[in-house]
């Protein structure tokens, strides 16, 4: 089997000012170890910090991104923000069609679909995210869901490098709920085979991140699990001392 190199992805969500800047720093030289050699980090804070955070973070291997970008390049589109104007923050990374956004702006997976095309034209690796909810969960639909949005919310234009999956089970986000080891290796594994047989090598060397309630106490349990090729972290990445943690888990 193909090695593939692990991320560790944090995702402030709506948190974070100007005080939490020490954090981003902190991070970004914590983050100065050999292991960054094997490893990418990425961060993800407010777009209101996604500048000052790139500037601060320059000498250090951790890479900086959003959390969202609209579809097109320009417009009049009050309160968005396009990957080209991440990009020309020095962002490298977006996350699209979180389940934050897809149930609170009612974002479909078309509509996530030409988010991560607009990452990709703008040179963004897209971190395209999925998961079911707790209903879908309990009733044995994960799978289907998965099929459905890997399908419809991934475009064509997709690569190993370009893309990013983040399977993120809506009912383990910030919950303190995680799925079993079988359960994370059955939808892992899934996201794996249908991704090979849509993007053949591209598929076999993307990076399916688990996200929902990580912390230093289950990163390294989690990355055993076969297919988990890094984390996406919510709450535990808005500390330096809890993300650092988990990077020291990898
Ligand atoms: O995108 C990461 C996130 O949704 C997981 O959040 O707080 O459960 O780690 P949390």
């Amino acid at each position: 089997t193909k090695t593939i190199r692990p991320l560790l992805a944090g995702n402030w969500k709506m948190n974070g000012t100007r005080a939490s800047l020490d954090q981003i720093k902190a991070i970004g030289d914590g983050v100065k170890t050999p292991l960054s050699d094997k490893i990418d980090t990425l961060l993800c804070p407010p777009a209101t910090l996604l500048y000052v955070a790139t500037a601060l973070c320059d000498d250090s291997p951790l890479a900086i991104g959003a959390q969202d970008c609209h579809q097109q390049v320009s417009g009049p589109h009050t309160g968005d923000i396009s990957a080209e104007m991440i990009a020309d923050c020095f962002g490298t990374h977006v996350i699209v069609g979180h389940s934050e956004r897809r149930r609170n702006h009612a974002e479909s997976d078309m509509l996530v679909r030409a988010k991560a095309h607009a990452a990709h034209e703008a040179g963004l690796t897209a971190i395209i995210c999925l998961g079911e909810t707790a209903y879908e969960h309990n009733s044995g639909q994960t799978l289907d869901v998965l099929k459905r949005e890997l399908a419809s919310s991934v475009p064509d234009d997709s690569t190993a490098e370009s893309t990013v999956i983040a399977y993120e089970p809506v009912w383990a986000i910030g919950s303190g709920l995680i799925p079993t080891r079988e359960n994370i290796e059955e939808a892992h594994g899934f996201i794996r085979s249908e991704l090979v047989e849509r993007f053949g090598n591209g598929g076999a060397g993307m990076r399916i991140l688990y996200g929902g309630s990580v912390s230093g106490a289950n990163a390294r349990d989690l990355l055993d699990i076969p297919n988990v090729n890094g984390l996406l972290v919510g709450g535990q990445s808005l500390k330096a001392v809890d993300f650092l943690a988990i990077y020291a888990a990898f």
